[in-house]
């Protein structure tokens, strides 16, 4: 089965995932009765595409309520001199752009809610525990959306000398069995992402499949190679054709960036 019929299924998991609103319960805790947790697909909506920040939503869980300036921990990176890569429009750039804007923005308020609830004690509560959990999630997801724009833009092929394609040697037995191995992770069946990282300790190279940000990286592993693969990467300008995306990304890839990760 291909990624074509795997994508129909896509709205029936969605649909089964439901509607998840952990709205803050405790009654002397008014101040956060306005936290809502979403699911993936609602926080991809609201504070993506549609421009939503759902934690700018909640101005009693903001430290300027406190008379103290807000503080944000991150800040959005420009990634606009990719408009005009070749194999991937305008639209889907500008809309992949904010979407990774929320999530710079949400992990700024998690950094700032969290940081207020352990300065108020109120660490031992649901809303706290899901807002940690929901960290990973946010932070990940900024982070690795850096990583993916900083790996792209190139036209230049990998350096056969580099030490990164020694390594794929090493490892994989040349360049082009990684390639087919990568561009075969990046094709499973589902969306996530495919990160080439190499174990810090060991020093190998290893193709991940990654199913959400916050799930399955391997501890102590550096990231050299990000391929974004859920639908919104993509679908845009490729509809259900994933494997022609991954050819586009493959010709744009800045392997001097990728490489200068190797440690
Ligand atoms: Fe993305």
């Amino acid at each position: 089965m291909d990624s074509r019929s795997q994508t129909s299924f896509i709205p029936i998991r969605y649909f089964q995932e439901g509607f998840i609103y952990i709205i803050s319960i405790l009654k002397g805790m008014k101040r956060y009765m306005h936290i809502q947790i979403f699911n993936r697909r609602q926080f991809l909506t609201l504070s993506g595409i549609a421009g939503i920040t759902v934690l700018a939503g909640s101005p009693k869980i903001s430290l300027s309520q406190t008379g103290k300036e807000e503080k944000m921990a991150y800040t959005t990176k420009d990634y606009s001199k990719l408009i005009g890569m070749a194999g991937f429009s305008e639209t889907l750039l500008k809309n992949h752009f904010t979407l990774y804007q929320g999530y710079v923005t949400n992990t700024n308020k998690l950094v700032d809610i969290l940081g207020q609830m352990l300065k108020e004690s109120k660490t031992g509560t649901p809303e706290y525990a899901e807002l940690k959990r929901r960290f990973g999630w946010e932070f990940n997801g900024m982070r690795l959306h850096e990583y993916y724009f900083e790996n792209l833009g190139g036209k230049a092929g990998l350096d056969k000398g580099s030490a990164l394609a020694k390594k794929m040697t090493e490892d994989f037995g040349g360049y082009d069995t990684w390639e087919k191995d990568f561009k075969a992770t990046g094709s499973m069946r589902g969306i996530g992402w495919t990160v080439l990282y190499q174990d810090s300790v060991a020093g190998k190279l290893y193709n991940f499949w990654i199913n959400e940000h916050d799930v399955s990286h391997p501890a102590g592993c550096n990231p050299i190679l990000i391929l974004d693969v859920f639908e919104h990467a993509f679908m845009i300008d490729y509809g259900l054709k994933r494997a022609d995306y991954i050819e586009a990304f493959f010709k744009s890839i800045d392997w001097k960036a990728a490489s200068a990760r190797m440690k």
